[in-house]
């Protein structure tokens, strides 16, 4: 009996101090504080698992023929993409790399990820990041799917084109 005393007493102590470190302030929120490596580590994770298990839409047929990639390319800069992941030719924003967590170069990551990956996220966005809602700024299922069409691509636009695609 004298343990679980022993236990309560803990468990109220380690909540007060959490409390008074979140609530007073103590916690750090600043973008130039990194988080500690396991947390960012933990962060990715539960991301990656997020995505997978609600992405469940698979990509409609014929979203990805060379007329839909060359609308998505449109579509990703008149959006403002670039501002945050650059494209082919096209510098992101300088205030972009203040972000935490980084927007990604997409070209290193579309390749390791499903259409409806992208779909997903695009439409829905990324809580707690940088990474915007477009489905809730009023973006349209099949505009959103020619932008997945078009970074399914994207390893391989070569700058002249996409300058051509995007105007
Ligand atoms: C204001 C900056 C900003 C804008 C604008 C923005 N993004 Fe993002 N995006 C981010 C950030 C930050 C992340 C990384 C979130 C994370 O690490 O969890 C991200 C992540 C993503 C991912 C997921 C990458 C992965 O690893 O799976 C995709 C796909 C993506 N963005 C596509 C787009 C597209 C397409 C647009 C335009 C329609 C766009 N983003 C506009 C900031 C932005």
């Amino acid at each position: 009996m004298r343990l679980f005393t022993l236990i309560g007493i803990l468990a109220v102590i380690v909540g007060i101090a959490a409390l008074v470190f979140f609530f007073g302030g103590f916690f750090n929120v600043a973008a130039t504080n990194p988080e500690p490596a396991p947390v960012s580590w933990a962060l990715i994770k539960v991301r990656m698992a997020s995505v997978d298990r609600n992405a469940t839409t698979p990509p409609p047929a014929g979203y990805d023929t060379p007329e839909k990639i060359q609308a998505g390319a449109k579509a990703y800069m008149a959006r403002g993409c670039t501002n945050c992941h650059g494209g082919p030719g096209v510098d992101w924003q300088k205030f972009s790399e203040g972000l935490r967590p980084d927007p990604p170069d997409l070209t290193k990551v579309v390749t390791e990820r499903e259409p409806r990956h992208l779909f997903w996220v695009i439409k829905n966005g990324i809580n707690m990041t940088g990474m915007p809602s477009f489905g809730a700024t009023g973006m349209e299922d099949p505009e959103i799917w020619s932008v997945v069409a078009f970074l399914k691509k994207l390893p391989d636009v070569k700058e002249d084109d996409f300058k051509k695609w995007a105007q």
